[in-house]
């Protein structure tokens, strides 16, 4: 583990889908997540970034046991929650919370905002009165006038019914915030308003987040480490600036030359674009799942898995191009 304390420790998870047919056979076996591993650091935040179908929503799903991993573990607490029971993980379940991309889905349109955020508090047995205190709380911190209290999540505009599912998420008192793609359906002024948010939340409530997004400018100008998916597998992870800086990978490198207004970044290869569409992960390439894609592809990146390796400190890169430091030699 890195010298900064770690508050989530996530080492080999993995998630296979199983879908089946008519007659309940194994139809299709989807690789959502494949033997993902990484530390979150208390107070800081982890940013996932990949397309759409990297695997990214099911990874979080996996660290709040919405799902069951395949393998592996999570700890938290010194306790791995993989290996709790149902019910033993219903204490820690408070402590993670998670805001989604669509709050048509996670606020009730027939509860009034106020009511929306004190619920989880009344689930948790406080009082009528109790709940709406804390919640009045967490509109105020979120940026809801309280004059809003009494309206209905329909009544609102795109960001402000996310600022309320952000109060919701946070009136339990999480120690860590999941964002999943929550800016994502949000108009570039508003995203960089709910962006603000965010991070003054973060300092006021002193939150560990993990925020996902298939936007790598987002992801980059929120995270203090940075991990990209590509088909369920970890291509590169780093810190952030290094990410931006000098990503290695051929797939972080076309996801930067690819993204419109990318300011940071140094473009390595200038007429690399990403181009094709991700293949089907029902059937991913064999070795790297990268290679039907990468200009830098040759024979041996189908028959084998490329290694892990630490190009700078702290800054992994899974990528034939970047030999493990004296592999040659081990060779010879
Ligand atoms: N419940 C499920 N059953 C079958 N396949 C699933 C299920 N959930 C996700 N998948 C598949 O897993 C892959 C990863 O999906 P997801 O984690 O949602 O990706 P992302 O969040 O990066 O867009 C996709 O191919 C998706 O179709
Ligand atoms: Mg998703």
């Amino acid at each position: 583990m890195n010298s900064e304390a770690a508050i989530l420790e996530v080492n080999q998870v993995s998630k296979t889908f199983k879908t089946k047919n008519f007659a309940g056979k194994v139809k299709h076996v989807v690789s959502a997540v494949s033997d993902v591993s990484f530390t979150l650091p208390a107070r800081k935040t982890f940013g996932i970034v990949g397309e759409s179908g990297c695997g990214k929503s099911t990874l979080a799903r996996l660290i709040l046991r919405l799902i069951e991993s395949d393998g592996g573990a999570i700890h938290y607490k010194d306790r791995d929650l993989l290996k709790l029971s149902k019910s033993q993980f219903n204490d820690y379940r408070k402590d993670i919370q998670m805001v989604f991309q669509d709050p048509y889905s996670s606020l009730n349109p027939k509860m009034t905002l106020l009511d929306n955020v004190a619920f989880s508090l009344w689930v948790n047995g406080a009082s009528k009165a109790e709940g709406r205190k804390q919640a009045y709380r967490y509109l105020d911190a979120v940026g809801i006038p309280r004059s809003f209290a009494e309206r209905y999540p329909q009544m609102l505009s795109g960001g402000q019914r996310q600022r309320v599912a952000i109060a919701r998420a946070l009136v339990l008192e999480p120690k860590i915030l999941i964002a999943d793609e929550a800016v994502s359906a949000l108009d570039k002024s508003i995203q960089a308003q709910v962006l603000n948010l965010f991070r003054e939340l973060q300092q006021e409530f002193h939150l560990s987040m993990i925020f996902i997004s298939h936007d790598l400018n987002v992801v980059q100008m929120m995270s203090d480490e940075v991990m990209v998916m590509y088909l369920g597998m970890v291509v590169e992870q780093g810190p952030a600036d290094q990410i931006a800086n000098n990503p290695y990978h051929p797939y972080t490198q076309a996801l930067f030359n690819s993204a419109p207004s990318m300011e940071v970044g140094k473009r390595k290869l200038d007429d690399f674009r990403l181009i094709g569409e991700l293949p089907s992960p029902l059937n991913p390439p064999s070795g790297c799942r990268f290679r039907t894609r990468c200009p830098f592809a040759t024979e041996s990146c189908a028959s084998r898995m490329p290694q892990r390796v630490e190009v700078e400190p702290g800054h992994f890169v899974s990528c034939v191009l970047y030999p493990e430091v004296g592999s040659e030699r081990r060779a010879m």
